[in-house]
């Protein structure tokens, strides 16, 4: 989704931009561009595609001055061509970089094009250099000028703007979108987020919604949303050396699939008590105070909220709806019958999901947030926080953060049984022991890495592919799914196989892969006959099972053999081999595998 960055108080910035924008590539776009201040006047250079392009630009003809922004676009409103690349500039006068959504962009466009103010750009983001011109041209300061803008538009925003008249300093402004303020030394920065930043400052400030800061050399004044001066804690975030660095893996998902074994321990010590035993962040009388519990998310968090589903149900009694955070808030949902809402996030900023957990807070809920990004927004707005410690991840499709979630989230699912009193002793320390087997167990499952290759080499020819799982392997079917279409553009669907005769069973001709998850559970037999039936019809069954269950199958055209878990984990140990197995046929087909066509890694749009 669209970056921000912005540098105030450095000798030539325009590389120092450059470098911070190359830190928000991980979150997708597909143009972007670069303005300074001089001293005399704006220079700028923006470019379709990869920072490659903007960068043999800035090397032709180097950006000077002391002062810019910058920003990577993910096209919303209008193509992907130069025109809509931002900064936008008014008049010569001001320059902006946007980031979200400006709702009423029509109106304020027609009326400002009444007043002869000329568009260049199919942009929504273009009505804010001109509000600023506008209002600037009454005479109000620059201070001011931002009140006025920021009473005239609507929706859900982080912008960060410079003026001509005011060359030392930058306006940056925010409602729901993220954005962060680095303090250096004798120089400021902006991000959108702290990642962006990680290499100049480990200071930050975070803006709260509706704030506005004046950004200068020297450091920032915030204001609230009446344009009064107000304080907001700097915090010092983690330093997070290598960021940026692809550890010699060929791509950032290749190095984040081989982090999993580490994700999963620290976000494990994350849910650990002082006594050794699995813990959540909250009292046993507010886990004993847990009635029903809805879960907000998006893309595969919400996945991992599926998967939860069966373990929070299962294990300590308590119902559980999973909500597609997009569609929570706005269907006007029953909520007086929940008492907890988690919202389960990788970056804590999808719009969607910020959203919900804000509906269901307002609702009365009380609210956990299930992040990855220390800072982030939802976890700052969750009265809870449960953490997942899986690091900077950075390929869009998630990985690493996925098996950190459902590790976090197995242990709040036994934590809250045990707090209930609706699991034995035995029953909780035995799957406690199975949760701390984890980073070992994932580590070899990893070994399949080099055996799935061949597979993918086929895979990569397909044009469809079924993906089938029951129980709790059935949201790891619609997972992998995901990955696979997200990674590779194959069509790929994923079914409950009990579900396969009632309808997709028809889709099955010779050939089309069908990739089967199945563990050694009680279903195992009624899962096999489900396949038997895809394989008898000319499916061509690619099996993603573990030690024990492999025995029970001997209809499948490949195997993936991952060590034998309780079968209750099993989708933390076959979301490997998925995962391997849609990395392995991207990079076969030559997608751009960090960074797929259209896809974001954190989505601040609704
Ligand atoms: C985007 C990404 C997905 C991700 C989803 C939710 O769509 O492309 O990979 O699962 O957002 O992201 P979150 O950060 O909220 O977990």
């Amino acid at each position: 989704m669209c970056g921000i960055v912005g540098a105030v108080g450095l000798i030539n910035c325009g590389d120092t931009l450059l470098d911070a924008l190359r830190r928000l590539e991980y979150r997708g776009y597909d143009s972007a561009g670069i303005v300074t201040h001089n001293g005399n006047g704006f220079e700028i250079a923006r470019s379709v595609g990869k920072l490659t392009s903007l960068d043999s630009l800035v090397r032709k003809k180097p950006l000077g001055g002391n002062i810019g922004i910058g920003h990577t676009r993910w096209a919303t409103h209008g193509g992907v061509t130069e025109e809509n690349a931002h900064p936008h500039i008014a008049a010569d006068r001001v320059v902006i970089v946007h980031n979200g959504i400006i709702e009423n962009h029509r109106q304020l466009r027609s009326r400002l094009e009444q007043v002869g103010h000329v568009f260049r750009s199919d942009t929504d983001s273009e009505v804010l250099a001109h509000l600023y011109v506008d209002a600037l041209n009454t005479g109000l300061s620059l201070t001011e000028a931002t009140r006025n803008v920021l009473d005239a538009i609507e929706g859900a925003y982080a912008f960060a703007a410079l003026a001509n008249d005011y060359p030392d300093m930058l306006v940056v402004a925010r409602n729901a979108s993220p954005l962060a303020i680095g303090l250096g030394d004798k120089a400021s920065f902006i991000g959108s987020d702290a990642i962006a930043l990680a290499h100049l400052t480990r200071r930050v400030i975070y803006l709260k919604d509706n704030d506005f800061a004046i950004v200068k050399a020297e450091g920032a004044t915030v204001f609230d949303v009446n344009g009064i001066s107000v304080e907001r804690d700097e915090v010092i975030v983690a330093a997070s050396p290598g960021l940026v660095d692809k550890g010699g893996y060929r791509h950032y998902m290749e190095k984040e699939i081989h982090e999993q074994p580490d994700a999963i321990a620290h976000s494990l010590a994350a849910m650990t008590g002082t006594d050794g035993r699995i813990a959540a962040p909250m009292s046993r009388e507010q886990l004993q105070g847990i009635s029903s519990i809805v879960m907000l998310a998006a893309g595969t968090s919400h996945y991992a909220s599926l998967v939860a589903r069966y373990w929070i149900e299962g294990l300590a009694r308590v119902p559980v709806t999973c909500e597609i955070a997009s569609e929570y808030r706005y269907r006007k949902p029953v909520t007086n019958h929940f008492s907890m809402a988690i919202a389960i996030s990788q970056s804590g900023e999808s719009l969607d999901t910020l959203m919900a957990m804000r509906h269901a807070a307002e609702s009365g809920l009380q609210t956990v947030g299930l992040v990855n990004v220390p800072g982030s927004t939802v976890a700052r707005e969750a009265d809870v926080v449960m953490p997942t410690r899986a690091g900077p991840e950075i390929g869009v499709a998630s990985t690493k953060a996925f098996t950190a979630q459902l590790t976090v989230l197995i242990s709040f699912s036994v934590a809250l049984a045990e707090a209930k009193r609706v699991i034995t002793p035995e029953r909780a320390n035995k799957i406690h022991s199975q949760i701390q087997a984890l980073p070992g167990l994932v580590g070899r499952a990893l070994t399949s890495f080099n055996s799935i290759r061949t597979i993918s080499h086929d895979l990569a020819s397909a044009r469809s592919a079924l993906f089938l799982g029951r129980d709790v392997l059935y949201p790891l079917a619609l997972e992998g799914a995901l990955k696979l279409k997200e990674l590779s553009y194959i069509h790929a669907e994923g079914f409950a196989s009990g579900e396969m005769k009632h309808g997709p069973i028809a889709l099955i001709e010779d050939g089309l892969p069908v990739i089967a998850m199945l563990a050694a559970d009680e279903l195992l037999g009624k899962a096999a006959s489900n396949l038997r039936e895809a394989s008898a019809r000319g499916g061509n069954i690619i099996l993603l099972t573990d030690e024990r269950a492999v025995s029970e199958v001997d209809f499948a055209q490949s195997v993936i053999t991952v060590p034998y878990i309780d079968p209750l984990l099993a989708p933390i140990l076959l979301a490997v081999p998925a995962q391997i197995l849609a990395y392995l046929t991207a990079v076969e087909k030559g997608t751009d595998v960090d960074q797929p066509r259209n896809l974001a890694k954190s989505v601040t749009v609704e």
